[in-house]
């Protein structure tokens, strides 16, 4: 069974992606057949400066070994380093109606705030269809936000393999953790860079806890009850106590008495311990870029290999392979 998922280099990583996704690729990772990757041709339609871009990836590829990815299990590559991909996304290009992007929310969100989308948003989804059905992926481990593209691939799929009579593409399933499908961030919405809500994993401590402090909160007084159900503060300390700690915490907020100042404390308090080893993991591979640098290029060599053998099959059925020697590789 391939695990198979991909996250944009635009930023730094911040906790919507590490309990929406991160932590799942590591869950997942031990079937040896895992691939993860960094997407930077999808960053391109929001990261124009290449000094960036490049950081950006670097950065990724540090912050998902230092997260727990272990290159002995999973294989973690950049997109851009299996040019197959881009040769796949043309082929499902051409069989892509135009009414099935039109409904896919990156651009729809762009075109209502009034936003010029440009082609490579509004293809967005069929690269990342590529990206999943270039390996032969079955399991795609993602946030909720990314389920209306996955079942674009499927819908992709089904298209091209119904249309060429082949049974050439396996199609996708998303997994999703019920819990942190949505992470909310410091304000309550989902948390995403589009909204200014973030959390990173790796901020120093004292920007961390600037951050934590700025969570929203109503204005209740210290003694009031409160409710723990629509706090962001203790939406937040959820994802990293126990149910025992979180039943707690719940009590105080409900008894009265305690403030939101000593909530946001025990949310600062957590995530400095429960990142506190990836912290120090990442200390010491940003030291070593080498190393960094072997693991993308073994994982490249992987994935390339398993993406040409499909991107051969997809050529092969679409009649773009004259002979079954023909191609550059003889
Ligand atoms: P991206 O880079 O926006 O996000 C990476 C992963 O983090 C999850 N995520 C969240 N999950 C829960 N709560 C949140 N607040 C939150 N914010 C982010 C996302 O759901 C995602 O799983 N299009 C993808 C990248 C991509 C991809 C792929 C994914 C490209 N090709 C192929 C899977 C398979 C994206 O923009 O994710």
């Amino acid at each position: 069974m391939r695990v198979l998922s991909g996250i944009q280099p635009t930023g730094r990583f911040h906790w919507g992606n590490y309990f929406g996704a991160i932590h799942q690729y590591i869950a997942l990772q031990n079937n040896e057949q895992a691939f993860y990757f960094i997407a930077d041709l999808h960053a391109l339609t929001t990261v124009r400066e290449p000094d960036k871009l490049r950081e950006y990836v670097r950065d990724a590829a540090i912050d998902l070994l230092a997260l727990g990815l272990d290159p002995a299990q999973a294989t973690l590559f950049v997109q851009s380093d299996v040019p197959e991909v881009t040769e796949l996304t043309w082929l499902l290009m051409t069989i892509t109606q135009m009414h099935l992007l039109e409904k896919c929310h990156a651009y729809k969100d762009k075109k209502a705030r009034g936003i010029a989308a440009d082609a490579g948003l509004f293809t967005y989804p069929v690269l990342m269809a590529a990206d999943i059905i270039l390996y032969d992926s079955d399991l795609v481990p993602v946030g909720n936000d990314q389920i209306q593209h996955i079942e674009v691939t499927r819908d992709l799929g089904q298209r091209f393999n119904h249309l060429y009579d082949t049974e050439v593409f396996v199609l996708p399933n998303a997994h999703v953790l019920d819990q942190t499908a949505k992470v909310p961030g410091t304000d309550g919405e989902k948390m995403s860079k589009s909204y200014n809500n973030t959390i990173e994993i790796f901020l120093p401590e004292k920007q961390l806890k600037k951050k934590i402090n700025s969570i929203k909160t109503d204005s209740l007084a210290v003694e009031d009850p409160k409710n723990p159900e629509t706090c962001p503060v203790f939406a937040l300390y959820k994802l990293f106590a126990t149910p025992e700690q979180q039943e707690e915490l719940a009590g105080r907020y409900r008894a009265g008495g305690m403030g939101y100042g000593e909530a946001k404390k025990l949310v600062l308090d957590a995530a400095l311990e429960f990142f506190g080893p990836a912290r120090e993991r990442r200390a010491r591979l940003e030291a070593d870029s080498d190393y960094v640098q072997d693991v993308l290029r073994q994982g490249a060599n992987t994935a390339r290999q398993k993406g040409r053998e499909v991107l051969d099959r997809a050529r092969q059925a679409s009649g773009l392979t004259r002979t079954p020697a023909d191609g550059i590789d003889g």
